[in-house]
């Protein structure tokens, strides 16, 4: 459910019309919507017990101005970097509603976290303990300590977004589990609070969430039985939405919820979720405007002016994003939706039914508020879409397009280069 909607034959988001958007902002431009926001992260936290900590994975969507949405309604953050703690503390989620995940913090962020006070450091690794508890005894404090644990469970999704296998790089194995809960038990400026798991993203199916908490829930007994003090679990992000409207529909919050729920019980758990794409994906479209349409020899391309630089998904992961045009119409003509970028992989989706369209119309790619304006480059030096938020009829642009000459003015030319 979202709240972009055609009124009078032109595309909405809430109540601002996205063509008189387009011709104040310019495009290309991603556009969120406050009450799509809002509505997901209800949703999504009405399917957990009220203490539950719904940490908002500020990788899918770091704007200052979507932050601050979801702190509002009561949202923390997972943060990956000191960049996204900084921004989650000045979005105003409080330290305490903040975890720290990821598998190469450096001491330099460990000392951020630490200083700030956040909630909980998921550490990934034997000699992250290490160097943790180093830079917390330097601080004179106490590191609040997950360790994230690899539950080897598949996790059926697109092989560059799966982690929960013992193939890829994040968590602790499931077999080092126990040896290193002993060694963060041995280091005294650790303190262990919990279990932390994450086994991938776009998952659309309940049976890998499933095995992997019922192994957390279990590897919790184990740990206390062990002597350790075990009182929250973190499950991570992951769960899937819909790109496609064939796609099958991923579970519904509640049914995850009720998983969530069966396989914790009894355990007397602090509960941490840390959703990113389930939240802002389907609350952002990217708007562009269409360059040239061009016959080829064999088929008729729709050029765009976004590209793989503003949107990557669809070229890293070949990844679906529906494409409509914001003036409504019935899809007469086939079209392979492409960007201006120097490379045949700036392709946004091929053979895709569209109304007739020409020069200057605007399409938008639709689902793309996570992990789309995160991961936008400047190649071919092109400055990143500009992003929008709308609630109601208010808009505001939340993150400028850089002008060329900023983006160039970033260079340096060394002295020995200088006229
Ligand atoms: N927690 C951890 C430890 C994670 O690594 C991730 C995502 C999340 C939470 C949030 O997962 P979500 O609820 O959004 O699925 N760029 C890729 C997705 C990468 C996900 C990385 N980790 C994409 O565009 O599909």
């Amino acid at each position: 459910m979202n709240h972009f909607h055609y009124r009078d034959g032109r595309l909405f988001a809430e109540d601002v019309d996205l063509t008189q958007l387009a011709a104040e902002v310019g495009t290309p431009f991603y556009c969120y919507s406050s009450a799509t926001l809002e509505r997901h992260y209800r949703v999504f936290a009405e399917a957990f017990p009220k203490d539950t900590l719904i940490a908002f994975s500020v990788k899918a969507n770091g704007n200052l101005a979507v932050l601050k949405t979801l702190g509002q309604l009561g949202a923390g953050a997972d943060v990956v970097s000191g960049g996204e703690l900084k921004k989650a503390l000045k979005a105003g989620i409080p330290a305490n509603k903040i975890v720290f995940s990821g598998v190469g913090k450096t001491r330099a962020e460990m000392k951020l976290g630490l200083e700030a006070g956040i909630h909980q450091f998921n550490v990934e690794s034997e000699p992250e303990l290490v160097a943790l508890n180093d830079v917390a005894a330097s601080l004179g404090k106490r590191a609040p300590v997950t360790i994230r644990v690899n539950p080897d469970v598949d996790a059926k999704t697109h092989a560059k977004i799966t982690t929960g296998t013992s193939e890829n790089k994040f968590g602790i194995p499931w077999s080092r589990a126990r040896e290193a809960y002993q060694l963060a038990a041995s280091l005294p400026a650790l303190q262990i609070v919990g279990v932390d798991m994450h086994i991938g993203s776009q998952i659309t199916e309940l049976s890998p969430f499933e095995a992997a908490f019922a192994r957390v829930a279990d590897l919790v007994k184990t740990l206390r039985g062990d002597g350790h003090r075990i009182s929250r679990i973190d499950l991570g992000g992951g769960l899937g939405v819909p790109y496609a409207p064939t796609d099958p529909a991923p579970p519904a919050p509640e049914l995850y919820g009720a998983a969530v729920s069966h396989a914790i019980a009894g355990l007397g758990c602090e509960l941490i979720l840390e959703p990113g794409r389930l939240i802002a994906a389907n609350a952002g479209v990217l708007v562009s405007r269409v360059t040239y349409v061009k016959e080829g020899e064999a088929r008729k391309f729709l050029i765009l002016d976004a590209g793989m630089n503003d949107l990557i998904r669809p070229a890293m992961y070949d990844a679906h994003h529906e494409i409509v045009s914001v003036r409504e119409g019935t899809g007469s003509s086939l079209y392979d939706v492409v960007g201006p970028v120097c490379e045949s992989s700036d392709l946004f989706g091929r053979d895709r039914r569209l109304p007739e369209m020409k020069d200057g119309d605007l399409v938008a790619i639709l689902t793309a508020g996570a992990y789309g304006a995160v991961m936008a480059s400047a190649y071919n030096a092109r400055p990143p879409a500009a992003e929008v938020l709308v609630r109601g009829k208010e808009w505001a642009v939340v993150r400028p397009r850089m002008s060329d000459d900023e983006l160039i003015g970033l260079d340096r030319i060394p002295g020995w280069l200088a006229p």
